[in-house]
């Protein structure tokens, strides 16, 4: 972990990452990226605490090791079962001046710009959804938000599985949503709570209210990292500047080839990586 500067790390449990990725390739295009995608242990959404926090430092270290400096959790389960227990416990013990970001907070963040019913919607993972990480960040943000929470466990499957456009995953999608919106009829403001679900974003829209905003992740975290790298300049120096951008996969590369290229509409170079 002796490199000087490094790519900044995009790290998922499989595809849903893409959707950050593409915002901030697009935001930060002077900026190397290097992208992980856990798919050989995809879906992250229903296993237990322990697994995600395992797996994930897992992922964080050896992402240290290949020189990044900065990894952000493009996960939402990572980031609600992961990210505390790894800025607080391991950071300190194994790398003190790196860092390691995550993805709810700046969503809540930027809740109540949208907002006008305070009624607020969110789709996540079980895992997700059961740690109560929107609630409680919504809540210390407003006490005024009511917070109205839907888990989808189909949803990263379906992404995961090829069949994001498939008429079946409509059965799904309208289903989940139904059950958003029977919890209260004045939800105006959805957070797409996982970053896999902007690859299912015209199916949602279909099945949510017309004026209900929509807010998917890629944006928002790209316009938090040019925060962040502006207020901590001493970070942006260790990010390497060259418009690059490195695929990895711990899974069948062929297969992360196909699927990554397809969501991202390019051809892409892609490694094996073992955790
Ligand atoms: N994209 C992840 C999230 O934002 C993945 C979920 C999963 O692996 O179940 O939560």
């Amino acid at each position: 972990m002796n490199s000087t500067k490094g790519p900044i790390a995009v790290f998922d449990s499989g595809y849903g990452g893409l959707t950050v990725l593409q915002e901030l390739t697009k935001q930060l295009p002077q900026y190397d990226f290097l992208y992980l995608g856990d798919n050989a242990r995809t879906p992250y959404g229903t296993r237990s605490f322990e697994v995600v926090y395992k797996y994930t430092l897992e992922a964080v270290t050896k992402l240290f090791s290949m020189g990044s400096h900065l990894v952000i959790l493009a996960c939402n389960t990572a980031s609600a079962k992961a990210l505390r227990s790894i800025q607080q416990h391991n950071l300190p013990l194994i790398a003190p001046d790196r860092r390691v970001l995550g993805v709810i907070r700046p969503s809540a963040e930027v809740v109540s710009q949208y907002t006008k019913t305070n009624k607020i919607g969110v789709l996540g993972t079980v895992g997700t959804v059961q740690s109560l990480s929107y609630p409680l960040e919504l809540k210390k943000l407003s006490y005024d938000l009511e917070v109205f929470q839907e888990a989808c466990p189909m949803w990263v499957p379906l992404v995961e599985n090829g069949e994001a456009e498939s008429s079946g995953a409509d059965y799904f999608i309208k289903k989940n949503i139904d059950s958003l919106l029977s919890q209260n009829k004045d939800i105006d403001t959805v957070i797409l709570g996982c970053t896999h679900y902007p690859l299912l974003l015209d199916k949602i829209k279909q099945y949510l209210p017309q004026d209900c905003h929509i807010l998917a992740q890629g944006d928002i975290v790209a316009k938090s990292l040019i925060d962040y790298l502006k207020r901590h300049p001493e970070m942006d120096d260790k990010c390497t500047k060259n418009g690059k951008v490195k695929f990895y996969t711990t899974e069948n590369v062929e297969k992360f080839k196909q699927t990554a290229g397809y969501f991202l509409k390019q051809d892409i170079d892609v490694n094996f990586l073992e955790l």
